[in-house]
């Protein structure tokens, strides 16, 4: 490979960022691009604010602001907070910069040159008064389901079901109040379908083996439900504007404009860099042109993403690069899955996270403890979770008590016995020879799981070196030696002292602010990491700098602190829904204990569970009901993978009339708890117990 373009997901503008966020995508992309550097491969690493989509509009509408402000706030913020932490891109853009809308409009046009969309026509709501068509959000209504009269076009949050607009009751848009009409209209669709069957489909299973199973899996269930036509147009003012004449008052849509954003921030790197603008970010100068990042058969193009961003970054955005015809296909796609905090999924809405900018508040010159929390429990292969208890024992007996205090002794030592000077080594024990083989076989280790993708992995070897140094230390006691062996003493502080320098050349892509500061103290000028690996790094009789702590021990306050911060986050979240509780009207009219007593729900056990072909939201099941077998059809395939839901205990509704579904006949209902996103949880018992249990 000549060259490598690393993309990170660009974060939508309507808020900061949080840990989430920097454990899926920022924290693993940021370790990668950096190893490449250390390994001296030309890469670009790109990232920038996603500045367009109806939840801005709606944002701004709230804030009383106009998109643009909005986002010219949370671009600000993000982009701090990213510079804080040491991701290094090589340029943070932004979708509202020209050269972006330049870039995408130019795209659209090739695509529609080429030929490439299909156009349909159809009805959606108008408000006449406006002028405008409307986005599902922009339209309220009565829910048919709840009679919630604030229900929104693509659903109801008191109730929590989903709707479309036209199931509204009085609908009424959002921008005049007044009723609005169905008035046709024209939007242009990439045929997904068509080329599933004619490339797409074959391409993505050529990587089977090589990208993870996590994103694998989720592409085959995508394409075993058949891909159909997308839209890639929206009626509204926020966007970039449909190239086309007769488009007036259309946008692309935001997740069509979006990956465009990778490229325009490749140009807007290397006009910046041809102006001599640029280089905050202290990255080297890039040779070339862009169109070598993304046109060259020898650039490996890698997207860093969360496991949300899937179904864009492997099956649409490659759809549209070959559908364009002059770029390559991404190599990889190395999708995380969610982090949760304390044991929660986090929610911006709920503001059940940590973010980034109060973190910084809160624990000053703390960055890498939190990127060394984030990769340590990365989600890589499943969901994980954060809590403020890991983070502390993490930094307190990982941090502090293995690197920094292996790294402290050593320079307190050599400075103490040897004046800071490297000290001359002599008469290697076999014990010596073998910790140098340990230490030189580490960059090989690191480098293998990093290719992989399993930072986790890679983290570990690199804080199993610092525990070979504390362990030689113990074993080999220069402090007790130095007055009946001085010459022993060096030897042991000089080997010593090479593991430091290998850590420090080592943890520039985990933890860049304390390598920074290690290569300070012991004078050493960074390096590819070939210049110095496997070769002597410190030069005997070489002057040491002043040692100071590379890591504090966090005292519970400080982690009492947040936990409270969070219990107050959840206590005010109860107090808002005492002060605003749901309406009488959330609730179904009363009923008779007779006419619940005519329903036989029964405990049953998941025995085998497919998708239905061509439906987006049925799983076909098979259930023990303790009574007998039965196939049910139960639409929870958007929250529910059917390989992980065999032996799932659920409560089911067996007397309920057999129905067909799909030609499918179900045999009872699957009960589930559906929330106010509309997402769907089985009801099943505490712990498990008998099939056939009646639930009363
Ligand atoms: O999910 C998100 O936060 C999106 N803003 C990611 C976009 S990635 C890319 F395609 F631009
Ligand atoms: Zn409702």
């Amino acid at each position: 490979m000549k060259r490598y373009t690393i993309t990170a997901a660009l974060p939508y503008t309507n808020g900061p960022v949080h840990i989430g966020h920097m454990a899926g995508v920022y924290v693993p992309a940021d370790i990668f691009a950096r190893y490449l550097r250390c390994k001296g491969e030309d890469v670009i690493f790109i990232c920038g604010s996603d500045e367009h989509g109806v939840p801005i509009t709606l944002r701004a509408r709230k804030e009383g602001i106009t998109p643009q402000q909005l986002v010219d706030k949370y671009h600000t913020i993000i982009k701090n907070s990213f510079a804080e932490f040491g991701i290094s891109f090589d340029i943070y853009h932004r979708t509202s910069d020209p050269v972006h809308h330049q870039t995408a409009s130019d795209f659209f046009k090739t695509l529609y040159d080429k030929n490439i969309f299909t156009e349909e026509e159809s009805e959606q709501y108008f408000d006449e008064e406006a002028q405008l068509f409307l986005a599902d959000r922009y339209i309220t209504g009565t829910c048919p389901n709840c009679g919630n009269d604030n229900a929104y076009g693509d659903q109801c949050e008191k109730c929590g079901k989903s709707l479309s607009p036209k199931e509204l009751i009085n609908p009424h848009s959002q921008l005049s109040g007044k009723a609005p009409v169905l008035k046709k209209t024209k939007h242009w669709y990439l045929p997904l379908d068509k080329m599933q069957k004619d490339w797409l489909e074959a391409w993505i299973k050529s990587h089977d083996g090589d990208w993870k199973n996590n994103v694998s899996g989720q592409c085959k269930s995508w394409l075993d439900q058949g891909l159909q036509p997308r839209a890639v147009t929206r009626d509204l003012d926020w966007g970039v504007p449909v190239p086309l004449s007769g488009a007036k008052g259309k946008v692309l849509y935001v997740w069509f404009d979006a990956p465009i954003g990778y490229i325009s921030a490749t140009k807007a790197l290397f006009e910046s860099q041809e102006s001599g603008a640029r280089n905050q970010d202290k990255t080297t100068l890039k040779s070339g042109n862009w169109e070598l990042y993304w046109k060259d058969k020898d650039t490996k193009l890698i997207h860093f993403i969360g496991k949300d961003n899937i179904v864009f970054h492997c099956i649409i955005f490659p759809a549209m690069l070959k559908a364009h015809g002059d770029f390559i296909l991404p190599e990889n796609i190395p999708a995380n899955e969610f982090l949760n905090l304390e044991g929660e999924k986090i929610s911006t809405s709920r503001n059940w996270a940590v973010w980034l900018n109060e973190y910084l508040e809160d624990f000053p010159g703390k960055q890498d403890v939190l990127r060394y929390v984030l990769c340590a429990t990365a989600p890589e292969t499943k969901d994980n979770d954060f809590t403020w208890k890991d983070f502390q024992a993490r930094n307190n007996s990982e941090l502090v008590a293995i690197l920094g205090n292996f790294v402290n002794r050593t320079l307190v030592l050599t400075k103490k016995y040897f004046d800071g000077k490297v000290p001359q080594y002599a008469d290697l024990t076999d014990d010596d020879k073998a910790c140098i083989k340990a230490m030189k076989e580490t960059p090989a280790l690191i480098s293998n799981s990093l290719e992989k993708y399993r930072f986790r992995e890679a983290l570990s070897e690199l804080m199993n070196l610092a525990r070979l140094g504390n362990k030689y230390l113990a074993d080999n006691e220069p402090w007790k030696k130095f007055e009946s062996d001085p010459k022993r003493t060096g030897t042991i502080l000089y080997i010593s002292l090479e593991i430091t320098a290998y850590l420090a050349v080592l943890m520039e892509p985990f933890l860049p602010h304390t390598s920074e500061k290690l290569m300070n103290m012991l004078l050493i000028e960074k390096k590819k990491w070939d210049e110095v690996l496997g070769k002597q790094v410190l030069s005997v009789g070489h002057q040491l700098g002043e040692a100071s702590l590379l890591f504090e021990k966090i005292e519970d306050d400080a982690i009492e602190k947040q936990v409270e911060k969070l219990r107050k986050t959840k206590e005010s979240a109860v107090q808002s829904a005492i002060t605003n509780p749901p309406s009488a009207i959330a609730f179904k009219s009363p009923t008779t204990f007779d006419d619940f007593n005519k329903m036989d729900i029964r405990i049953g056990t998941i025995l085998t569970a497919e998708r239905v072909p061509k439906t987006e939201k049925l799983l076909k099941l098979t259930i023990d009901t303790g009574i007998d077998q039965r196939t049910v059809v139960s639409g929870i395939a958007q929250y529910y993978d059917p390989e992980k839901i065999i032996g799932q205990q659920v409560s089911i509704l067996v007397n309920l009339e057999p129905r067909k579904i799909k030609g499918i006949e179900s045999m009872g209902m699957i009960l589930m708890a559906e929330n106010s996103n509309g997402e769907l949880s089985f009801v099943a018992p505490v712990k498990n117990t008998d099939n056939g249990s009646a639930v009363k």
